[in-house]
């Protein structure tokens, strides 16, 4: 069995972040959104993986070729976001005879696919999804399943009128007979290649389409405000540790503190939280729920809830909460004019006062 993971698209929703970052590499508790997905099907027992590439290509090969994994990885390049299906087609010559697991590199899983790989491998459908049921199925493919509750009958893709409230979830088991209907299916209304299509060209010529509900909780990280909350979940689970020096301040509950990182002068570190090597925090308060990426350094700020990657230098900057914030940015009082505030932001920026 192969795996495939999806590292291309635009990631227009997560603007300005995705003008200079692909967004599967933006960090959740530290570690690129994408390395979960990596690790889920490492775990799973797949050690053969493709990972489809796009806008920024290079960067994501630099992040995924810095790290040793016990897989073979080959990227398979993508001209452009022509849809879920465009990519499997063009993964076809790394595919070849063999059955896959389609990932998309932006989805998180609390249980991980283990279970639904095994179900999969050991089944004779064509294809098997993961469903889970969603408050606004308009959002998503949505799927509705036999009354025996066995099979799929019918797959849509961001329908306006949902057929149920089941929808996919993005991890697919797959065959080499997807490949012919992709050939099958025309792109969608917004221009692309769907594999909810191919998948419900299956159904209607006799293919069974199988499916397993997910447990625990899934995240799609499409927007900033799925971000945080995948953050918030990940770590709850966060393995504590201190490899820093902390001097004159406070850490409770679950932290992990980097090498190098120094904590001083009266701050306040409270769990959830994991503050990444080489930081300086000075009279901070961080968390809960906040992941500090490396070389940031935090004076007199209090952060919680939020994401603050490499780089970033932030002081005196009061209240800070529900915020992402990039790599290298510096936030600072304003010591030219008393009273006003100062702003260099790029463009589709957000600051909420
Ligand atoms: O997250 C689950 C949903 O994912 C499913 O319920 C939908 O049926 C499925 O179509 C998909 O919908 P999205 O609108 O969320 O897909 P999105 O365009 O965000 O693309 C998913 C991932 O695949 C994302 O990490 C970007 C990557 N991608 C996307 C396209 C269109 C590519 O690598 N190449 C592409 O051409």
């Amino acid at each position: 069995m192969k795996g495939l993971i999806l590292s291309g698209g635009h990631g227009t929703r997560l603007r300005p972040l995705t003008y200079s970052q692909q967004k599967q590499l933006i960090p959740v508790a530290n570690k690129p959104i994408l390395f979960y997905g990596i690790e889920d099907l490492i775990g799973a027992g797949i050690h053969d993986i493709g990972i489809i590439v796009g806008p920024n290509r290079e960067q994501v090969r630099e992040a995924v070729t810095s790290v040793t994994w016990d897989a073979r990885i080959e990227f398979i390049e993508q001209d452009a976001p022509r849809g879920l299906a465009h990519a499997v087609k063009i993964a076809e010559p790394f595919l070849k005879d063999d059955p896959f697991v389609m990932y998309l590199g932006d989805n998180l899983l609390k249980s991980g696919s283990a279970d639904f790989i095994r179900d999969f491998s050991e089944s004779k459908a064509a294809a098997s999804l993961l469903l889970t049921e969603v408050k606004d199925p308009t959002q998503y493919g949505v799927a509705l399943v036999d009354e025996q509750k066995k099979v799929i009958v019918r797959l849509v893709e961001k329908p306006k009128v949902p057929p149920s409230n089941l929808s996919i979830v993005g991890i697919y088991g797959l065959t080499p007979v997807i490949f012919e209907a992709i050939d099958h299916i025309e792109p969608s209304w917004r221009g692309e290649l769907e594999i909810t299509d191919a998948l419900h060209w299956l159904i209607q010529n006799g293919y069974e389409v199988r499916y397993r509900m997910v447990t625990g909780w899934w995240k799609d990280t499409g927007r900033t405000e799925d971000i945080l909350e995948a953050n918030r979940l990940i770590l709850d689970t966060l393995k504590p540790g201190n490899q820093g020096r902390i001097e004159n301040s406070t850490v409770e509950g679950r932290v992990a503190i980097g090498t190098n990182t120094m904590i001083r002068d009266g701050s306040v570190v409270k769990g959830p939280a994991i503050i990444g090597d080489d930081c300086v925090i000075t009279g901070g308060s961080i968390g809960p729920y906040t992941s500090i990426g490396h070389h940031v350094t935090i004076t007199r700020t209090e952060i919680e809830d939020s994401i603050v990657m490499e780089g970033t230098r932030i002081s005196d900057g009061e209240k800070i909460a529900e915020s992402l914030i990039g790599k290298e940015v510096t936030i600072e009082k304003n010591g030219r004019i008393a009273g006003a505030r100062r702003y260099i932001l790029g463009d589709s920026s957000q600051v909420r006062l």
